[in-house]
């Protein structure tokens, strides 16, 4: 065995008594996008498991998306009111849109339509949902739902990778039976993976060597 000087003892000892360690993460800000998709209804199931995952979560809905599912189901689920226009904002003096986006640990667009995407790759703000993307400096996660066509449409996939070299992450979509009748890349990921996702993003920085 070689014998160790007491210097490098000392910076061995002090080398095996660090840790990883989670730091408590606390309650994060989860603003969850819905969009007009068919995949609208399972936006309920991911605002659940937000939930039970220890996080607030603040539905903002489209427009389009109000067709699909209520945003009553949304503000039970996340026990928190649903923004679904700018016009819903008059508590405050405050717009509730740059509190939410200033709030948000991470903004979550599931499903994302392809309008969404087209809107948020040319830095549209025509409603609260495209105004928050613009505002939040929080990470932004998009998990696409859509015809299997319309996802591989030129324009669309240059509008993803616009969103992407500007930072924005996309999980999905998955290959498989479509609600328009055709089989194809289209399907809104797995719930409960974008829900792990989420997790990972709202929780990297709460991981570190102490
Ligand atoms: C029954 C039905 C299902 C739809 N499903 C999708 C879809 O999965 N993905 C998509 O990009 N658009 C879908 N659309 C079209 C969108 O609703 C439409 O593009 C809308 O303008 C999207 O608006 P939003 O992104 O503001 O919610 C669907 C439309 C209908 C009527």
């Amino acid at each position: 065995m070689v014998a160790m000087d007491k210097s490098s003892r000392r910076k061995l000892e002090k080398i095996s008594s660090r840790k990883v360690v989670d730091i408590p993460a606390g309650r994060k800000s989860v603003v969850l996008g819905v969009t007009g998709s068919i995949a609208a209804y399972k936006s309920a199931e991911l605002a659940s498991l937000l939930v039970k995952q220890g996080h607030e979560v603040f539905a903002v809905m489209t427009h389009d998306a109000t067709e699909f599912i209520a945003p009553l189901t949304l503000q039970t689920l996340s026990k928190n009111p649903v923004m679904t226009s700018f016009f819903d904002e008059k508590e405050s003096w405050r717009p509730g849109h740059i509190e939410l986006a200033d709030r948000a640990n991470l903004l979550l667009i599931a499903p994302a339509t392809a309008h969404i995407i087209a809107e948020l790759a040319h830095g549209l703000a025509g409603h609260p949902l495209a105004a928050i993307a613009l505002t939040t400096r929080a990470p932004i996660l998009m998990a696409p739902a859509m015809n299997g066509k319309m996802w591989g449409h030129p324009a669309t996939q240059e509008n993803v990778q616009k969103l992407k070299a500007h930072g924005v992450e996309f999980i999905g979509p998955e290959e498989g039976m479509l609600a328009c009748g055709y089989e194809g890349l289209g399907r809104l990921w797995k719930v409960d993976e974008i829900a792990f996702r989420a997790e990972f993003l709202l929780t990297r920085h709460d991981k570190l060597i102490a």
